[in-house]
């Protein structure tokens, strides 16, 4: 089946604006915004019979497709809003083990809610939060393996990595990073919140102890579709970031009421599933890294920058250096975000790693070739005014 334009009609996007940041909140079809509407109206039928009988029947139909799709134990996995509140309900829960001295361990491209979740664990209990420092631009994966282990110490109580990172778009080797913090004994959370859909998750193979995510980006299920998967050794340790209605202590129940919340997102996962495999999982893929590819290459020989990462640890986002130098401001990045959305009609986001000048660039199902030309020609014009 061809992509490209030939699929956008899917989508609600814009005709007229070049959409180029499908990682920041991804982009919902319309096929599953209609799913999600006829839950919404189903739930205003009676919202009383809804809550009480058809969301305790619906969350293990919704489970059970996601497991089936990252293959896990869907007794493992539960529904929250975000990658966000998942990231916390783990660290809020182990905050209680933590002692002065602690260290708390991630690297320097974690997301800004992880640090900031870090620190307010740190606060609480007298722990430290060390950062690995992965560069940008990097050359191999074993980097980043590298930087973990030369700050792990016997002090070194919690580990929390990026599967893909929001700050530079590249893909960490998790599946060499687990082992190392498993043997060690060192709960290790994974930060799949760009993962799912994305890249291929098999959780059971990845055998991290928590594995916080998102469908709503890479997944094309509606914004609210949160997923928090825990081993089994910890579930008695985890409470939800808010506490449940329901009373009872296992893992389930403790997520399984967390106040009165629109559940028609995560009932609508299994169609964003069955809509990515309609176009096809891995054609899609190849799609959205070729076009990566293919645009990196001559965006980055037009500007006369360099690449920022390996092939092997891209898949359908990018981040490239533009030829600015020294740091930037931390204006940079809205100021040249905003140029490139009004001038141009072009959504794509600035990063700053190190203070570099970058742009993130992200391909999916929808874009094509042309839009990433439209995008070198607007960075040309841009850079040649300053
Ligand atoms: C690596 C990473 N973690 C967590 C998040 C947070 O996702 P959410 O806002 O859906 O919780 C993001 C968002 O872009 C992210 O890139």
């Amino acid at each position: 089946m061809p992509l490209g334009k030939a699929v956008r009609h899917h989508w609600l996007l814009e005709d007229d604006v070049v959409f180029l940041n499908h990682g920041s909140f991804g982009a919902c079809p319309k096929p599953v915004l209609d799913v999600q509407s006829h839950w919404r109206h189903r739930l205003e039928l009676d919202p009383v019979r809804f809550m009480t009988r058809e969301l305790p029947a619906q969350l293990p139909v919704a489970r059970q497709a996601l497991s089936s799709f990252l293959n896990c134990d869907p007794d493992d996995l539960v529904l929250v809003q975000n990658a966000t509140t998942g990231a916390n309900a783990v660290l809020r829960s182990l905050a209680a083990q933590f002692k002065p001295g602690d260290e708390l361990l991630t690297t320097s491209q974690a997301y800004t809610a992880t640090h900031q979740t870090l620190d307010y664990v740190a606060n609480l209990t007298g722990a430290v939060v060390v950062q690995a420092y992965v560069p940008f631009p990097i050359d191999d994966p074993q980097q980043v393996v590298d930087a973990l282990v030369s700050k792990i110490t016997p002090r070194t109580k919690f580990c929390a990595v990026d599967h893909v990172t929001s700050l530079t778009g590249v893909v960490f080797p998790v599946e060499n990073i687990i082992p190392i913090f498993k043997e060690r004994n060192i709960p290790i959370m994974i930060d799949g919140a760009h993962a799912p859909g994305h890249v291929h998750v098999d959780i059971t193979a990845l055998d991290a102890d928590f594995y916080a995510g998102n469908c709503h980006k890479w997944l094309y299920a509606p914004k609210g579709s949160g997923i928090l998967w825990v081993s089994k050794k910890y579930q008695d340790q985890i409470h939800a970031t808010v506490i449940s209605c329901e009373p009872g202590s296992d893992f389930q129940t403790k997520f399984s009421w967390t106040g009165s919340v629109d559940p028609s997102g995560w009932f609508s996962i299994a169609a964003g599933i069955d809509f990515m495999k309609s176009l096809g999982v891995e054609a899609i893929r190849k799609h959205a890294n070729d076009l990566i590819l293919g645009a990196r290459q001559k965006i980055t020989s037009a500007l006369g920058t360099s690449y920022g990462a390996p092939p092997e640890m891209l898949a359908n986002l990018c981040t490239i250096l533009l030829p600015v130098e020294g740091p930037v401001s931390p204006k940079y990045s809205p100021i040249l975000h905003d140029r490139l959305y009004d001038e141009y009609n072009i959504q794509v986001p600035a990063m700053a790693p190190d203070g570099k000048a970058c742009i993130r660039f992200s391909a999916n199902a929808y874009n094509e070739a042309s839009e990433y030309d439209t995008l070198l020609a607007a960075l040309q014009e841009i850079l040649q005014n300053k």
